[in-house]
């Protein structure tokens, strides 16, 4: 099984050196690809010079700064285009430990996507205020209601996916950019009629460097989903009724 990680960067000069550190030595005989987006603060070039000393470590540069989801879009392209059987997202920023991948690799061999949940038994948060608990509350329960989804954690962004599911993704209509993407990509892997399996992760809220997520992305996760909710009911109904 050839599993490649990606890590999406934007100024993650503090964290991406640890993550990679860790990561490395983790699960030395997996590959690893940062998409970067030009950051200002010089992570991109880090990562070129990592890349130089480590032919396990690759670097996509990407010209601005255009969201998580397009970054993963392009990591995914670059590693189907290489023959991956497993492709693996993780943030830059320390809050999906690398030492707890082997569970998601362990239970893709029987699974098309496997998501790292903060929300199965054994899963955790640390260090997250109550704030962003509720917040992440509600933006796993509303698509999950919308959606018909039956998953605790559909936002979460440590996730393995086997190639075969993202070869039949039509990756150039996925337009969703911060926490919309993932639910986007969850809901299409749902709707090909792919296992989905949660494992519980620990997710480390970052200490270093600053988040990217905006209110703005909260709110197009929110408008998209219920666009997308009401499209399936709709296409439900038409079916009912025969036309
Ligand atoms: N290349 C690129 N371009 N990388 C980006 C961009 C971008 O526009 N925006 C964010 N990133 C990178 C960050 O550098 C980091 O490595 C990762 O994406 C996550 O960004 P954070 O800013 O730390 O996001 P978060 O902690 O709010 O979101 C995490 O939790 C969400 C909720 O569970 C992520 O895992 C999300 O995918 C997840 O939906
Ligand atoms: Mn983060």
């Amino acid at each position: 099984m050839r599993v490649l990680t990606i890590i999406p960067t934007y100024n993650e000069i503090e964290s991406l050196p640890l993550t990679l550190g860790r990561l490395r030595e983790a699960v030395p005989e997996v590959d690893v690809l940062v998409v970067d987006d030009s950051s200002p603060d010089g992570t991109g070039e880090w990562a070129d010079r990592r890349a130089a000393e480590d032919a396990g470590v690759h670097v996509l540069h990407r010209a601005e700064k255009n969201g998580l989801g397009g970054a993963y879009i392009a990591g995914f392209r670059w590693g189907l285009e290489r023959g991956y059987d497993v492709l693996v997202e993780m943030d830059a920023d320390g809050s999906h430990q690398p030492e707890q991948l082997p569970r998601l690799l362990e239970a893709v061999r029987t699974a098309d996507l496997v998501i790292g949940s903060r929300r199965v038994p054994g899963g955790k948060m640390v260090n997250w205020p109550m704030s962003r608990k509720l917040i992440s509350f509600g933006g796993s329960l509303y698509p999950r209601i919308m959606l018909g989804l039956n998953l605790t954690d559909i936002t979460a962004g440590y996730r393995a996916y086997r190639a075969d599911v993202l070869r039949e993704i039509d990756l150039d209509d996925v337009q969703s950019k911060g926490y919309g993407f993932q639910v986007d990509m969850t809901f299409r892997t749902a709707r090909l009629g792919k296992r989905i399996v949660e494992v519980p992760i620990t997710f480390v809220e970052r200490e270093l460097g600053e988040s990217k997520m905006s209110g703005g992305i909260i709110g197009e996760a929110v408008v998209n989903v219920t666009r997308w909710g009401l499209a399936a009911r709709a296409e439900q109904l038409g079916k009912l009724f025969g036309r």
